[in-house]
């Protein structure tokens, strides 16, 4: 399940037979646990035999926690293997050439994985996978100019962010957030209840935070943005969500740090108050940080706009 397996990828699994019937699925479990392959192999069992293996990312070709996937399914027996992504990190890649050397059919249907991409992207970067997330009003304002901010989006939108936060690796604001706002930076349910996983908690910045703040659940601090990614990488994230402020979200941006961006889009107008971003990332319209757009999504009564990194 994403949100769990990191540093490992969140991949799915599926066992189907000969008819086209679904045998098995699965999910990578926790880091240290089976890799989706494995999983879905345990419930087939016998009848992996001469099925054919669909999975979302290309078989591992190595030995870490757990054994080389690829070999796992040429012993089971399996007849196909069909993936989608290819495995970009050169310790496990091969997995498509080994199972050919076993005799088995292997088709790569390049198709997007959306619970893959942030992993691909970390993978490629050597660092986490930024997604960065605000909510403004239409007219691009996240507080107003009495510094009210809560609540800028609807109920539907805020339960969105909550889910998603579950999936991530960890939360990141500034010092700015964390003393203003005290914020929970937890993954939490509609009725209040905590989700299973839980994101680590991320301040940057020197300010000290006010010792009641953040308290519940514990908060790591970094110097700066690079340290903090560094930091994030060497303990096994590798999907992380910026949260904000304005301030930290500029320098996240003029430091070429977002791969990923989120932004939900109320259907209200300030004219004035705090910007999305705290001063200029560009002095000219030709110089705009500029992304490909992704996805558009109605949530509730906002509007999510997601836009990754151009390639
Ligand atoms: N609507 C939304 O989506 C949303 C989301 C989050 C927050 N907010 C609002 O935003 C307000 C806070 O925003 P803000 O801009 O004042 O604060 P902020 O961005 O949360 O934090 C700013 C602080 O982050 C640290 N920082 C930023 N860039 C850095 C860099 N390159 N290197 C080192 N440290 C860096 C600095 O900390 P030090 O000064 O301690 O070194 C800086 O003062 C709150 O009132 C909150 O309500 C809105």
């Amino acid at each position: 399940m994403r949100g769990t397996t990191s540093p490992n990828p969140p991949v799915g699994c599926a066992i189907v037979g000969p008819g086209g019937e679904l045998i098995a699925s699965a999910g990578t479990h926790p880091a240290g646990g089976p890799h989706a392959e494995a999983a879905a192999l345990a419930v087939a069992g016998e009848r992996a035999r001469g099925a054919t293996a669909v999975v979302t990312l290309e078989p591992c070709n190595h030995t870490g926690r757990t054994g080389p996937c690829a070999e796992a399914l040429a012993r089971a027996g399996v007849a196909e293997v069909v993936y989608l992504a290819a495995d970009p990190n050169p310790v496990a890649a091969g997995g498509a050439e080994y199972l050919r050397g076993r005799g088995v059919a292997v088709r790569h249907l390049a198709a997007p994985v959306a619970a893959l991409e942030p992993w691909l992207a970390a993978v490629r970067l050597g660092r986490p996978a930024v997604t960065w997330k605000y909510a403004a009003t239409a007219d691009g304002f996240t507080a107003a100019a009495d510094g009210t901010s809560q609540w800028i989006t609807g109920p539907v939108a805020r339960e969105r962010v909550h889910r998603d936060r579950a999936r991530r690796d960890a939360i990141i604001v500034g010092t700015g957030t964390a003393i203003a706002d005290n914020p929970s930076l937890t993954a939490r349910r509609p009725d209040g209840s905590p989700y299973p996983t839980q994101p680590r908690r991320v301040v940057i910045g020197s300010r000290p935070v006010p010792p009641g703040n953040l308290a519940e659940l514990g908060y790591e601090q970094y110097p700066d943005p690079q340290t903090a990614l560094r930091e994030l990488w060497d303990t096994g994230a590798r999907d992380v969500l910026v949260e904000g402020g304005a301030e930290l979200a500029r320098s996240f941006l003029e430091a070429d740090l977002v791969d990923f961006v989120q932004a939900y889009t109320a259907p209200a107008f300030l004219g004035a108050g705090r910007g999305v971003l705290a001063g200029a990332v560009a002095g000219t319209i030709a110089d705009a940080r500029r992304f490909a757009p992704a996805r558009v999504e109605l949530v509730g009564e906002d509007v999510l706009f997601e836009m990754r990194r151009k390639a």
